[in-house]
C-alpha cells in the first residue's frame, strides 16, 4: 500500500505535496512526509501518525520559486511505525519514496553493509537510495545509476527518486504497484491514482510494469526494456470529484446512506423492464464457457461468495471461489473454457491482480467488477463492468459491496438469459426484486437511533458469532469482517448448521450472536440452530422480518419478499450495527488502525 506523490514546477509545493497526500492517506497513515530539492539542497518533513500531524510540522515552511518535491504516506511492512522508517529514505545526497516490497532487500542490504554503508531504518525502501548512490558513485551518470538500480530490485515497487547530484529531475519507476504521471503546461506531477490529481493535472499517463524513466525540464523521458519509448497521454476526466462528508459524521456513515441511491446508478441501463443488459460485454463473450472461477480479497472476497449460490442456482454455471492470496501460489489447474472473474473495489488489490495475471497467463477469459476505472485490474482485464459506487474513503467498505453483489446478481441473470436457464417469468420477478433494492437500503431515523441504543450492550463479551445460512453465511462473514475492522473486537461469521459442530463450544451468556434469519430462506432450520444456542444461554441479536421470541435483541426488517431483498436490508442493519460499536468504544472509524484502503502488497 502507501501512497506516494511527486510535483516538478514552480507552485508552492508544500501545498500541492500535502493535499495529494491527503487524498492518498486512504492507502496507508503510519506516517507522513514529503521532501523537496529548492536551490539544489534537500530538505524532508516527516511525521507519525496522520496528515495533521505533518501540517502541524510543516506550518511555517513554504516552498519557493522552482524546485522538485516529493511524498509519502505510509502503511509499515518493514519496520515499526517510526520517524527513522518513514519515507523518504536518505542516502548521502539523495532522497527515495516506495510503494510495494523490495523482496530482494536483505540481500541487497547485506552487500552494502559490507561495502560500510550504515542503514538508518529498518525497511526494505532504504536499500533503494544506497544502491542508487552506489551506481552513481561507479559511472558518475545520475539515470545510468538510475536504470542500474531499478534492474537489481526485485520484487513490487513504485518508486520516486531525487538527488542532489541531479536538482532538476525526478526519477520513477513502477513494477507492480500503481504510479502514473499527470501533465499540465509543463508542470509533472506523479501519484499513486488519479483522483487526487484531478483539478492540478489535465492530462494522465498510467504507467505500465517495468516503465521507468526521468522528468526535467517539464519533459517526461520514458524507458521499458527495450529502451526510450512514446507515449499517449489521455484527458483527465474531471467528474471524479472528491468526496466530502456532507454533514455526516464519518465517510463510511454517509457510505451507507449512500448505498440506497449507488444501487439505482449501478442498475442503470442495466436492469431493463424484462431484459438485462451488459453492454460491456460483447457478442461472443460467454462463448465456449462453462465453469466461472472468482478470485478477491476481503470484502470482495464476500461478495464473490454471495454470487457463487446464484451463479450456481440461477445461472446452472459451476462457480468455484478462492481468496486471491491462496490461489496464487497453489498451482491451480485452470482450462480456457473458465471464465476469471476478479473482484475489487480499488482495482489495486496486489494479490488479486497477480491472480489475474496468472490465469490470462494461462489463457483464461478474464471479467473484473471494479469500482475504479482505469484501475489496474480493469486494465488487464478483457472486459470490466463498474460498480458505479463513487468513491469510497471509509476503510471499512459498504457501498462498494452492496454495489458488487448487485453487480454479481445481475451477472448471474445476465447469463442465464443468454444461456436459457430461466424462465421469462422467473427473469421478471428477479428483476422486480431487484427494481426494489433501492428501497431495501434506505436508512431510517428509527433503525438508526435503535442500533445506536442498543450498541452499548455489545462493547464487552468474549466474541461475536454472524450466523446464516446460503447467501446470509457470506453477509455473516462481511458483518463479521466489519465490527472487527472498526471496533477490534473478535467477530467470526459462521454457517448456522456449523456451530453444533464445535463452536458451540464457545456459548454462554457472553457470546454475542447476530443471527440473521430471512423469512425466504430456510428460516425453520435457522431458527433451530438459533434455538441451540438460545439454550445455551448465549445472547442473541436476531435479524428478521418474523417476530422471534427467544431474541435477547430483536430487529424487525421490511422488505421480505425476495431473499436478495433480505440480504440488503440485513447488511445495513450489520453495517450500523458495527459502527455505533465503533463509535461507542472511541475508535477512528474511517481510519481504522493498522489498515488501508488499498492493499498494493501482498
Ligand atoms: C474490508 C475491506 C477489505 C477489502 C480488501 C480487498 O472492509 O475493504 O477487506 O475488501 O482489501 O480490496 P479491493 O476490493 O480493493 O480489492
Amino acid at each position: 500500500m502507501c501512497g506516494i506523490v511527486g510535483y516538478i514546477g514552480r507552485k508552492e509545493k508544500k501545498e500541492i505535496l500535502i493535499d495529494v497526500l491527503q487524498k492518498l492517506e486512504y492507502r496507508g497513515y503510519d506516517s507522513e512526509v514529503i521532501a523537496t530539492i529548492e536551490s539544489k539542497k534537500l530538505k524532508n518533513y516527516k511525521a507519525i501518525g496522520k496528515l495533521a500531524n505533518l501540517r502541524e510540522k510543516t506550518k511555517s515552511y513554504q516552498s519557493d520559486g522552482f524546485g522538485i518535491s516529493i511524498g509519502h504516506t505510509r502503511w509499515a511492512t518493514h519496520g515499526k511505525p517510526t520517524e527513522l522508517n518513514a519515507h523518504p529514505h536518505l542516502g548521502s545526497y539523495s532522497y527515495v519514496v516506495h510503494n510495494g516490497i523490495i523482496e530482494n532487500y536483505q540481500e541487497l542490504k547485506s552487500s552494502l553493509q559490507s561495502d560500510g554503508v550504515k542503514f538508518l531504518s529498518q525497511t526494505d525502501t532504504e536499500t533503494i537510495v544506497h544502491i542508487f548512490e552506489r551506481e552513481y558513485d561507479k559511472s558518475g551518470n545520475p539515470f545510468d545509476a538510475f536504470s542500474d538500480t531499478i534492474e537489481i530490485l526485485e520484487g513490487a515497487y513504485a518508486t520516486l527518486l531525487i538527488s542532489e547530484i541531479s536538482p532538476d529531475t525526478i526519477f520513477f519507476a513502477k513494477h507492480g504497484s500503481p504510479l502514473l504521471i499527470g501533465f499540465d503546461k509543463d508542470e509533472v506531477y506523479f501519484a499513486s491514482s488519479d483522483t487526487p490529481v484531478i483539478g492540478k493535472a489535465t492530462e494522465v499517463y498510467y504507467l505500465e510494469d517495468g516503465e521507468y524513466g526521468y522528468t526535467k525540464d517539464g519533459k517526461v523521458h520514458l524507458f521499458d526494456a527495450n529502451g526510450e519509448k512514446s507515449f499517449n497521454k489521455q484527458a483527465l476526466t474531471a467528474d471524479k470529484v472528491s468526496a466530502q462528508k456532507d454533514g455526516y459524521r464519518f465517510f463510511m456513515e454517509k457510505e451507507i446512506y449512500e448505498q440506497s441511491r449507488v444501487m439505482s446508478e449501478t442498475m442503470m441501463g442495466r436492469v431493463l423492464d424484462n431484459t438485462i443488459a451488459l453492454d460491456e460485454l460483447d457478442d461472443s463473450f460467454l462463448d465456449g464457457i462453462t465453469s466461472i472461477k472468482i478470485c478477491a480479497c476481503g470484502t470482495s472476497y464476500h461478495s464473490a461468495l454471495t454470487s457463487a449460490y446464484l451463479f450456481e442456482r440461477i445461472s446452472k454455471i459451476r462457480c468455484d471461489i478462492e481468496i486471491a492470496s491462496e490461489f496464487r501460489y497453489k498451482e491451480p489447474l485452470l482450462t480456457p473454457d473458465t471464465l476469471f472473474i476478479t473482484i475489487s473495489q480499488s482495482g489495486e488489490t496486489a494479490d488479486t491482480l497477480e491472480a489475474l495475471k496468472m490465469a490470462k497467463r494461462a489463457g483464461l477469459k478474464s471479467l473484473s467488477i471494479c469500482n475504479v476505472d482505469n484501475s489496474s485490474i480493469v486494465r488487464e482485464s478483457d472486459s470490466a463492468i463498474l460498480t458505479r459506487a463513487g468513491i469510497e474513503k471509509g476503510v471499512a467498505s459498504t457501498k462498494a459491496f452492496a454495489t458488487q453483489t448487485m453487480v454479481l446478481w445481475i451477472l448471474s441473470l445476465y447469463i442465464a438469459q443468454e444461456r436459457k436457464t430461466i424462465s421469462k417469468d422467473k427473469l421478471k420477478s428477479e428483476i422486480t426484486a431487484m427494481l426494489h433494492t433501492p428501497k431495501s437500503l434506505i436508512v431510517t431515523e428509527t433503525l438508526h437511533s435503535k442500533l445506536h441504543r442498543l450498541s452499548k450492550r455489545y462493547l464487552h463479551g468474549h466474541g461475536f458469532f454472524f450466523i446464516g445460512r446460503d447467501i446470509f453465511f457470506p453477509l455473516a462473514l462481511e458483518g463479521a469482517l466489519k465490527l472487527k475492522e472498526i471496533s477490534y473486537l473478535h467477530a467470526e461469521g459462521y454457517p448456522a448448521g456449523e456451530m453444533k459442530h464445535g463452536p458451540i463450544a464457545l456459548a454462554d451468556s457472553e457470546l454475542f450472536t447476530i443471527a440473521l434469519m430471512p423469512k425466504t430462506m430456510h428460516y425453520e432450520k435457522i431458527k433451530s440452530n438459533v434455538e441451540e444456542l438460545s439454550a445455551r444461554d448465549t445472547t442473541i441479536l436476531a435479524i428478521s422480518s418474523l417476530p422471534f421470541e427467544l431474541a435477547d435483541d430483536f430487529i424487525q426488517t421490511k422488505y421480505d419478499s425476495h431473499p436478495m431483498l433480505e440480504f440488503f436490508e440485513m447488511m445495513v442493519v450489520t453495517q450500523l450495527l458495527a459502527l455505533e460499536i465503533s463509535v461507542r468504544l472511541g475508535n477512528d472509524v474511517d481510519m481504522p488502525r493498522n489498515l488501508a484502503k488499498s492493499v498494493t502488497v501482498e
